[in-house]
C-alpha cells in the first residue's frame, strides 16, 4: 500500500507543482492520474521514487517511510518500485534480453552483473515474461531496432523483473498508435492485477484511463479535484479538471465497451456504477 500525506513540491524556480496532496493506493489497485499539462502528474510520480525531492509531506510504501530514507536505503527501496516511463530509455546497443535482465541489477552483485552472469532463475523468468508480452522471438534483437510498442513492452518486462510492489507509470502510450496504446494499457493492468501490485498511471488519454483504470484521480494546478471510479467521470468533472470544453465526445459510453476488456476492470466498473 502506498500512502501519500500532505505532499507539496515547490521547485527552485518557485513553481508550486503539488499543493498538499494526500492519496492512498492499496495493494492491487490500478489508479489513473489525469490532468492538464503542468498539473503536477509527473512531479507526483517522481516524488514517490524521489527522483524529485518533496518540499513537504510524507510518502510511505508499506512500512517504509520513503521520504525519510538516506541514499543507501533509498536505493534498496527503489527496487520495490517498477518504473515505466515513456522516455525511460532502454540501453540502445544492448539486446532485449540484456535490457530486461538489467531489471535485476538491484539484486545481483556488482561483479556478477558486470560480467552479465545472471542466475538461471532470472533468465527463465525473463523468457517467461517476454513470451507473455509476445517478444520471446526477439530476445537477441538490439533495443535500437525495436518499434515504440515493442520498446514499451521491454520496459514493462524490465520493471516486472524487479519484482516490485508498486508500478509508477508515466505516459506509457504517449507516442503509440491507438491500438498499440490499448494493448500496452491492457498489458500493464493485467500484469499489475495478476501480481497484486499497486499502480499509478499518468495518462493524457481520458477515454483510455476510463476504459482501463478502476480509479481515477484528477489533478488541477497541483491539487486533487476528483477521486473516484471511472463511471463518475462526467462532463462537469472533466471541466473541473481540464477547464471548459465540450466533453460529450470524450466521455466513454458503456455501449463502447470492448469485449476483451480485462474482467477485473469491467467488474470494478460495474460494481462502481451500481
Ligand atoms: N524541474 C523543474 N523545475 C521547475 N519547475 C518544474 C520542473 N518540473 C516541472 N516543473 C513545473 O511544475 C509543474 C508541474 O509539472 P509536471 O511536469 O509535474 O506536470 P505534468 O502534469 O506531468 O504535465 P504534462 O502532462 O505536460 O507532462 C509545471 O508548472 C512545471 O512547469
Ligand atoms: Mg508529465
Amino acid at each position: 500500500m502506498l500512502v501519500i500525506e500532505g505532499l507539496t513540491k515547490r521547485y527552485a524556480t518557485g513553481d508550486l507543482a503539488l499543493d498538499d496532496v494526500s492519496l492512498t493506493v492499496p495493494k492491487g489497485q490500478v489508479m489513473a492520474l489525469i490532468g492538464p499539462s503542468g498539473a503536477g502528474k509527473s512531479t507526483l510520480i517522481r516524488c514517490v521514487n524521489r527522483l524529485v525531492e518533496p518540499t513537504a509531506g510524507t510518502i510511505r510504501l508499506g512500512e517504509t517511510v520513503l521520504t525519510a530514507l538516506g541514499d543507501r536505503a533509498l536505493r534498496r527501496a527503489r527496487r520495490r518500485m517498477g518504473m515505466i516511463f515513456q522516455e525511460y530509455a532502454l540501453v540502445e546497443r544492448l539486446s532485449v534480453m540484456e535490457n530486461v535482465l538489467s531489471g535485476r541489477l538491484g539484486y545481483v552483485g556488482f561483479w556478477r552483473s558486470w560480467f552479465r552472469r545472471f542466475p538461471l532463475a532470472d533468465i527463465e523468468e525473463a523468457f517467461r515474461l517476454l513470451a507473455r508480452v509476445g517478444l520471446d522471438h526477439m530476445v537477441d534483437k538490439r533495443a535500437d531496432a525495436l518499434s515504440g510498442g515493442q520498446r514499451q513492452r521491454v520496459g514493462i518486462v524490465r520493471a516486472l523483473m524487479q519484482d516490485p510492489e508498486l508500478l509508477l507509470v508515466d505516459e506509457p502510450t504517449a507516442s503509440l498508435d491507438p491500438k498499440t496504446s490499448r494493448q500496452i494499457m491492457r498489458l500493464i493492468i493485467e500484469l499489475a492485477k495478476e501480481r497484486g501490485l499497486a499502480a499509478i498511471i499518468n495518462i493524457h488519454d481520458v477515454a483510455l484511463a476510463q476504459q482501463f483504470a478502476e480509479r481515477i484521480v484528477g489533478l488541477h494546478a497541483g491539487r486533487i479535484v476528483f477521486d473516484g471510479p471511472a463511471s463518475d467521470l462526467t462532463p462537469e468533472v472533466l471541466t473541473t479538471i481540464y477547464g471548459e470544453e465540450d466533453w460529450s465526445a470524450t466521455i466513454r459510453k458503456a455501449e463502447d465497451d470492448d469485449e476483451d476488456e480485462p474482467p477485473a476492470v469491467e467488474a470494478a466498473r460495474i460494481a462502481a456504477a451500481d
